[in-house]
């Protein structure tokens, strides 16, 4: 949905992720098994947050995995927000935070560490521009490359929740929102089924 979010709630929004790093301060994960190090740096909001290091993988926990602490909670812009567009009746349970620098990137990748597919994931961008990639459920499925502006945002729900999805990379100096640069993306996640009624 490009330009959903108006330049006013974007600020707030950078405000917000503000007091989410300093109270959880951004980390370097790694990949499983071989330990290199992601281009981007990460945090999280919400009771769960979703971490990746050499020795135990990718996964959802409920403390930093540096300092510890419970993740801070997720700002009430970001939860109208998904109330707003994600179509499904409960809150989210994790917010990953994703800070790109100029020569960040992220590889094609499907988020599927969740056990609610149910809920659509929802990713707002924020800052500088960049090139996102988007394919289909099977990892060698045609993709389709487009821009990602400041204040757009992207559902990947129903037959796209398990889209391949990855970027490739940024465009350096295209917004003034954050006045070093660079981008931030914040994805809303359900995690666990909500127990039945
Ligand atoms: C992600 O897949 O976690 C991030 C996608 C993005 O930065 O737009
Ligand atoms: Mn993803």
């Amino acid at each position: 949905m490009p330009g959903f979010l108006t330049r006013e709630v974007q600020e707030g929004l950078v405000d917000s992720i503000r007091e989410v790093v300093k109270a959880a301060p951004l980390y370097t994960p790694a990949m499983p098994r071989t330990g290199k190090e992601m281009s981007v740096r990460m945090t999280n909001c919400g009771w769960l947050g979703w971490v990746t290091d050499k020795e135990r993988g990718y996964r959802y926990q409920p403390e930093h995995p540096v300092t510890g602490e419970a993740w801070p909670p997720i700002p009430e812009a970001l939860l109208a927000l998904w109330r707003e567009v994600s179509g499904y009746p409960h809150p989210p349970e994790a917010c990953l935070v994703n800070f790109y620098t100029d020569a960040a990137k992220m590889g094609l990748h499907q988020d599927r560490d969740e056990r609610e597919f149910e809920a659509p994931v929802v990713s707002v961008s924020l800052g500088d521009a960049c090139l996102f990639r988007v394919g289909g459920v099977r990892r060698d499925d045609r993709t389709v490359s487009f821009r990602l502006e400041s204040g757009d945002v992207v559902v990947l729900g129903g037959e796209g929740r398990l889209a391949f999805h990855g970027v490739d990379r940024i465009y350096p100096m295209t917004s003034a929102l954050l006045k070093q640069g660079g981008r931030i993306n914040l994805t809303l996640r359900r995690v666990t089924k909500p127990a039945a009624a």
